[in-house]
């Protein structure tokens, strides 16, 4: 794995967005794998910034998120399907019908599932960006998923619905269930960037360097993909630096 070490939040994020633009120009038709929470903002903020003031064109572009909540409708804010429109999709020059996020609203979520999983195979994502969660998911793939797991429901722990409480009005409203790209559907992108900001990271990060495959710390299965980038700042890559304080 390549490790870009930057200093804070603002640098990831233009140099995540700088790897995202090139693969763009490069490939004006290429396939990317997007993730939401707080870490990917600023980078989506960057190619907004960027689409304004050099043109980068998306129109042939086509997106395909990593993950969904169970449930909420995609005008509730604290869907994805509303983050990636919010943040992202109404700012850059995307057309229509170019986007793919899991359906939690589907009457039949295993269909659901499956009916993803041959869409990924089908378009091969050419980028995937990821964050980390503090456990080390990677989507919502939470410690004990199989590393052969394909798009599917699952069960959110609570350790990641506290984190991600901070959203909505109680922790109560924060759905169960989820459904998420497997680990298996994340390895098949030909290159993935891994964005970890503060100190927060720092564990799982230093996890996920020392480099033991188990499935205990989902984002160890990166290590069998040969084309990961870890853009991660000081605060992330502090532990090894001061493992007394964690
Ligand atoms: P965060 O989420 O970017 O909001 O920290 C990352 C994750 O849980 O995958």
């Amino acid at each position: 794995m390549k490790i870009i070490q930057v200093e804070d939040g603002a640098e990831l994020s233009k140099r995540a967005a700088a790897l995202i633009i090139e693969k763009v120009r490069q490939k004006p038709t290429a396939v990317l794998g997007l993730a939401t929470g707080s870490t990917p903002k600023g980078t989506y903020e960057e190619l907004i910034k960027d689409h304004l003031q050099n043109g980068t064109s998306y129109a042939n572009v086509k997106t395909i998120n990593l993950d969904e909540y169970v449930g909420l409708p995609s005008e509730n804010p604290n869907s994805y399907h509303y983050f990636m429109r919010e943040n992202l999709f109404d700012h850059l020059n995307f057309t229509k019908g170019n986007h793919f996020i899991p359906d939690g609203m589907s009457q039949h979520l295993d269909r659901a599932c499956q009916a993803y999983e041959e869409l990924i195979r089908s378009n091969p994502i050419d980028l995937q960006v990821l964050g980390i969660g503090q456990n080390g998911h990677i989507g919502f793939n939470e410690p004990g998923t199989p590393f052969d797991s394909t798009t599917h429901r699952v069960q959110l722990t609570r350790s990641t619905r506290k984190a991600n409480a901070r959203f909505f009005d109680h922790f109560n409203e924060v759905p169960k269930e989820a459904i998420t790209m497997g680990i298996s559907s994340i390895l098949q992108s030909k290159e993935i960037i891994l964005l970890a900001s503060g100190v927060k990271k720092a564990e799982a990060i230093n996890r996920l360097l020392k480099g033991a495959l188990t499935i205990t710390f989902p984002a160890s299965a990166l290590n069998k993909h040969d084309n990961v980038t870890i853009i991660a700042d000081r605060e992330a890559l502090s532990y090894e630096l001061n493992p007394q304080h964690f």
